[in-house]
């Protein structure tokens, strides 16, 4: 932890193996500006938020940089396992990444684009649900289980967990939430594991749907009751001044955040973020924040710092 710009750099671990199974571990410090009281300082400030958030549920919705980069991927993976060691409740909703699109390449299935959007036809859902669930659920699940947590993977279809039913605009079999079931999740957060959660789901007839990923962690958190809601992306926040990284929003409640999209200064691919962020408050979820994917453990910060790594919406 401890600042962002600070935290880009990374500590060269080296690990090497002797014989019988001894480790030597050399750890170069000369990297970080850390002395050993900032260290202890910022564990210490974790603790009000450890006591704060023991026993409530957090929804994490994992998307972009931090699925494609490996570096950050392992700290989202750590993060998790931290958080849910220390007595939170981690939900992990994940989106396909660059995967489907790879794979899509490869069984030679041809992007079909309708004004923009892309469509989603019978083939290409089938490529959807095999990567998405059948590759990218369980590498999450075995990273989360290597990292010494207890990961269940699941789709909307296990457990009933959703429901799907077709958006208005006709993309082929792309769905929206008509339901949640959080049984299923209840039983799997109280046993101490994380559920790890694809956005596919069925309708009522069996039809597969891919859903948004973040709309998803939002129906998630709000059936849930969570705590927090929390969406990694590959911004820094909501911005006032979008040139400007200092013009940060770092708290902002319900009513300021439906202001600055009325006037114009959340637009763009922000805005369905945040009317996301904006549904689950107004089902009760206490906080959503839209937080800065790209650096590394982001959720720490987010979660076990003052500060926090992005902005964070309050109800
Ligand atoms: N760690 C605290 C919490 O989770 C504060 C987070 C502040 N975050 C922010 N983006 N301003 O409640």
């Amino acid at each position: 932890l401890g600042n962002p710009d600070e935290r880009q750099k990374r500590l060269p671990i080296r690990v090497s193996r002797k014989s019988r199974g001894t480790q030597v571990v050399t750890c170069s410090v000369a990297t970080t500006k850390y002395t050993g009281q900032e260290r202890v300082d910022i564990l210490a400030e974790a603790l009000p938020f450890i006591q704060k958030f023991q026993g409530k549920t957090v929804v994490v919705k994992y998307g972009g940089a931090a699925m494609k980069d490996e570096n950050l991927k392992d700290g989202v993976i750590k993060d998790l396992v931290l958080l849910s060691c220390v007595g939170l409740r981690p939900v992990f909703v994940h989106g396909g990444g660059p995967e489907i699109n790879e794979w899509l390449g490869k069984v030679g299935i041809k992007p079909q684009f309708k004004n923009g959007l892309r469509v989603t036809d019978a083939a290409t859902m089938e490529v959807v649900e095999m990567v998405l669930v059948g590759k990218v659920n369980k590498s999450l699940v075995s990273l989360i289980n290597r990292a010494g947590g207890n990961a269940v993977g699941l789709c909307g279809k296990d457990g009933k967990l959703i429901t799907a039913r077709p958006q208005g605009v006709d993309l082929g079999f792309v769905g929206e939430v008509a339901s949640i079931n959080t049984s299923i999740l209840k039983a799997i957060v109280e046993n101490g594991s994380i559920p790890v959660i694809a956005s596919v789901a069925a309708d009522e007839n069996g039809q597969a749907y891919n859903i948004n990923a973040d709309t998803a962690a939002g129906e998630i958190a709000a059936s849930l009751g969570a705590e927090k809601l929390i969406l990694l992306t590959d911004v820094a926040g909501l911005l006032l001044d979008r040139e400007n990284p200092e013009s940060l929003v770092k708290e902002v409640d319900m009513k300021g955040v439906k202001k600055l999209v009325q006037q114009g200064t959340v637009s763009g691919g922000m805005i369905p973020k945040v009317n996301c962020c904006i549904r689950s408050l107004a089902q009760g979820v206490h906080t959503a924040s839209i937080i800065d994917g790209r650096l590394p453990h982001s959720l720490l910060f987010e979660i076990l710092t003052d500060k926090g790594a992005g902005t964070m919406i309050t109800g």
